[in-house]
C-alpha cells in the first residue's frame, strides 16, 4: 500500500442494531417496520428475519472485545428507535439502559462510539400513522433523537442522524423491496423529504443541548452513475439517477436548494405541496461532518418508462437502465468492483459543495462466496484497493478524517436475509460462534502498520 493517511485518521468498523442485536421482544422492545416485513411471505430471502441475527443483544461484550483485537480506534453501531420507543412515543428505560452499557463498554476499551440514530428500523406504530410519508414522523424522529443525546452525551461526541435516507424512501416507498414494502411514487418523494426534514429538526434539537466537543452529521450512500455511452440520451440518464439516488439529498443539505430537474422528472407523479417555506433551512442546518457508504457505481442507459402514464409511475420509473454493467470483476452480491468510484464520488462531492464538512467513508465492504477455512482474500483485497482509493481522494484535496469497514459481523442483510456475508468475523448463527476471517487480521496488521512511524 502506497497510499499514507494523517495522524488521527480513524480506522473503524460499522454495524447496525437490526442486522446484528437479534432479540427483537426483550426488555420492552416495540416491532419495527423490518420486523413487519420480514414477517410477510416473499418479502426477505429465505424467510428469514431478524432473529437470531447475531445476538448482539445478550453477546456485546464479546463482539466489544473482537473490537479490541481489531485494534480500531472507533465503532459505528445504530440505535434501535423501537427499543428507546416502543411505540414511537413512551420511553423504555431498558432500551436506554443497553446503549448506555454499550458506549460504557467502548469508553473503557478506548473506543470512540459513532452513534447512528436511524439505521431503518422505525418503529412500527409509526408507519400505522403514516410513517415518513408522514411530516409528523420528522418531528416524532427529532423527540427521540433529543432524547437519545440528553441520555449518552456525556459519552458519545459522533451523533449521525439518519442512514442512507435514500434506500429508506426509494426502496421502502418506492420499490417496495425493503420496509415498509410500499410502491408509490408521491409517497417515497415525501418519505425522501420527511426525512430530510427529521433530520435537520433533530441536528438543531441535540444542538440546542449540545456539549461544545459534539459533532453532528448524517450518513448518505454516494453510487457515481456513469453513463454508459458518450450519446447525449445516456448522459441525460444517468443525470437524472444521479438527481434520484445523490442530489435529491446532497443539494438541500449542502447546497442550499431542492435538487433542480427531480420536480420536471416526476411531473404528474408529486406536486411536491409537502415542501413548505421553512423546510430548506432547517435541512441545511450546518453539519460538522459528512457520512460517506460506497459500494459501486452505478452504469446507466436511457430506457423508456415502465408505465406509460405518468401519474401512475412509482418513483424509480425514471427512463433509465441500470443493468448494463462494465466488464469488471464483480461481489458475491453482482456488484462491480470499482474503487475509483470511491474518489470519484468523494471528489465529486469536494468540488460541487464548497462549504462540505469534513468526510468520513462510514461503510465500504463486501461479500464473497466463503471457504471453510475462511481465507477471505477477495475480501482483503477489495478493502485495500478501496483504502488506497481512499487516500487518492485525501491526496486530491478531500478532508478526510476516517474508514469504517462495513461490518465487523456478518449479519442480516435486509432483503437478501443471512444469505451474504459482509464480516471480517464469521457468525454460525445456530451457535452463535464467532470465528475471524483472514481479512480482520490483515486489517488488524494494517491498522498496526498505519499507526507505526
Ligand atoms: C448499506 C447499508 C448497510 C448494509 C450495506 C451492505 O446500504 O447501510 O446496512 O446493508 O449496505
Amino acid at each position: 500500500m502506497t497510499t499514507s493517511f494523517p495522524p488521527g485518521f480513524r480506522w473503524g468498523v460499522a454495524t447496525s442494531a437490526f442486522q446484528i442485536e437479534g432479540a427483537t421482544t426483550a426488555d420492552g422492545r416495540g416491532p419495527s417496520i423490518w420486523d413487519t416485513f420480514a414477517a410477510v411471505p416473499g418479502a426477505v430471502a429465505g424467510g428469514d428475519t431478524g432473529e437470531p441475527a447475531a445476538d448482539h443483544y445478550h453477546r456485546w461484550p464479546d463482539d466489544l472485545d473482537l473490537l479490541t483485537g481489531l485494534g480500531v480506534d472507533a465503532y459505528r453501531f445504530s440505535v434501535s428507535w423501537p427499543r428507546i420507543q416502543p411505540d414511537g412515543r413512551s420511553v423504555e428505560r431498558r432500551g436506554l439502559d443497553f446503549y448506555r452499557r454499550l458506549v460504557e463498554g467502548l469508553r473503557e476499551r478506548g473506543i470512540e462510539p459513532f452513534l447512528t440514530l436511524y439505521h431503518w428500523d422505525l418503529p412500527q406504530a409509526l408507519e400505522d400513522e403514516g410513517g415518513w410519508r408522514s411530516r409528523d414522523t420528522a418531528s416524532r424522529f427529532a423527540d427521540y433523537a433529543a432524547l437519545v443525546h440528553a441520555e449518552l452525551g456525556d459519552l458519545v461526541e459522533h451523533w449521525t442522524t439518519l442512514n442512507e435516507p435514500y434506500p429508506c424512501a426509494v426502496a421502502g416507498y418506492g420499490e417496495g423491496r425493503h420496509a415498509p414494502g410500499a410502491r408509490e411514487g408521491d409517497g417515497a418523494l415525501a418519505a425522501a423529504h420527511h426525512l430530510l426534514l427529521g433530520h435537520g429538526l433533530a441536528v438543531r434539537a441535540m444542538r440546542a443541548l449540545a456539549l461544545p466537543h459534539h459533532q453532528f452529521g448524517i450518513v448518505l450512500n454516494q453510487s457515481p452513475s456513469v453513463p454508459v455511452t458518450d450519446s447525449a440520451a445516456d448522459a441525460a440518464a444517468a443525470a437524472r439517477q444521479d438527481t434520484l439516488l445523490r442530489r435529491q439529498f446532497t443539494d438541500p443539505l449542502f447546497g442550499g436548494r431542492y435538487a433542480p430537474g427531480l420536480p420536471a422528472m416526476f411531473d404528474g407523479v408529486s406536486d411536491f405541496a409537502f415542501r413548505h417555506d421553512e423546510d430548506l433551512s432547517i435541512i441545511g442546518e450546518p453539519l460538522d461532518y459528512l457520512g460517506v457508504n460506497y459500494y459501486y457505481r452505478l452504469h446507466v442507459a436511457d430506457a423508456p418508462h415502465r408505465e406509460p402514464d405518468p401519474a401512475l409511475r412509482t418513483v424509480t420509473d425514471i427512463g433509465v437502465d441500470t443493468t448494463r454493467l462494465p466488464d469488471v470483476p464483480r461481489t458475491g452480491m453482482g456488484w462491480p468492483v470499482e474503487p475509483e468510484g470511491l474518489t470519484e464520488a468523494l471528489v465529486g462531492l469536494h468540488n460541487r459543495y464548497p462549504g462540505l464538512p469534513p468526510v468520513y467513508i462510514t461503510e465500504n465492504g463486501c461479500v464473497y462466496a466463503d471457504r471453510s477455512d475462511f481465507a477471505d482474500y477477495e475480501r482483503i483485497n477489495f478493502l485495500g484497493d478501496h483504502i488506497e482509493a481512499a487516500g487518492a481522494a485525501a491526496a486530491a484535496g478531500v478532508d478526510l478524517r476516517g474508514y469504517f469497514c462495513w461490518s465487523l459481523l456478518d449479519n442480516f442483510e435486509w432483503a437478501h436475509g443471512y444469505k451474504h456475508r459482509f464480516g471480517l468475523v464469521h457468525v454460525d448463527y445456530a451457535t452463535q460462534e464467532r470465528t475471524p476471517r483472514a481479512s480482520y487480521r490483515w486489517y488488524r496488521d494494517f491498522i498496526t502498520a498505519q499507526r507505526t512511524p
